[in-house]
């Protein structure tokens, strides 16, 4: 069966990745296949779980290759486009990709985002900051949205989000752990099967 042609883009642990990938082998993801795993961070742990799962892996990091901006979106580019990717996954990918870049992927790039947007998102809230955030702003609910990537940092349509409660003695590590286990890690597979299958029928409707 033919299947939208996945590539997830990392930066650290990739537990959003191992969700995926379970996704994938328990038959939540059917309509898309993991066929590259991108970390921008040499030795993220992500690629050792995308090894594990016998998913080709590749490093671009600015840092190490001496890449700027523009050079590091090429050899991504680059990479993608050898592999025929279709969709890419942000999951946990620690980097802002320029305007020039995902007009490339128009509703082709999703990412996952660890709040409620349009709270404690945009430039600046990443990983454990956002819970930061939440917990110092004193919300009551907070939770994970799945969204489109545009040229506006978190700022693209949203896919699917889903709620989590604030507990007393949330810390930002323990909250952080929540809403990963109940919301990123339940609607990103969910949302990456779902634009999997609208990809397949957008490009079945091309062909008739
Ligand atoms: C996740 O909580 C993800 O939502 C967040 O970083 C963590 C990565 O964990 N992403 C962002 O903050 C992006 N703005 P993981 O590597 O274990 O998936």
């Amino acid at each position: 069966m033919l299947k939208t042609r996945i590539a997830v883009l990392v930066s650290g642990g990739g537990t959003n990745l191992q969700a995926l990938i379970d996704a994938q082998k328990s038959g939540i993801i059917s309509s898309g296949e993991i066929v590259l795993v991108v970390s921008n961070v040499t030795g993220a742990y992500a690629l050792t779980r995308a090894e594990n799962a016998g998913i080709e892996t590749a490093v671009i990091s600015k840092k190490a290759m001496g890449l700027d901006q523009a050079g590091f979106e090429e050899r991504l580019l680059e990479t993608l486009q050898n592999h025929s990717i279709d969709l890419i996954v942000l999951a946990g990918f620690m980097s802002i990709l320029s305007e020039r870049f995902v007009r490339q992927y128009p509703e082709q790039i999703i990412n996952v985002h660890p709040s409620l947007i349009p709270s404690f998102c945009g430039k600046g809230f990443y990983g454990l900051r956002v819970h930061e955030a939440a917990l110092s702003y004193g919300v009551k609910v907070t939770g994970a949205t799945v969204h489109y990537v545009n040229e506006v940092p978190d700022g693209g349509r949203i896919i699917a989000q889903r709620a989590v409660y604030i507990e007393d003695g949330d810390t930002p590590e323990t909250l952080q752990k929540r809403v990963m286990e109940q919301a990123e890690w339940v609607i990103l597979p969910e949302a990456a099967e779902m634009v999997s299958r609208k990809l397949l029928e957008e490009k079945g409707e091309e062909r008739a």
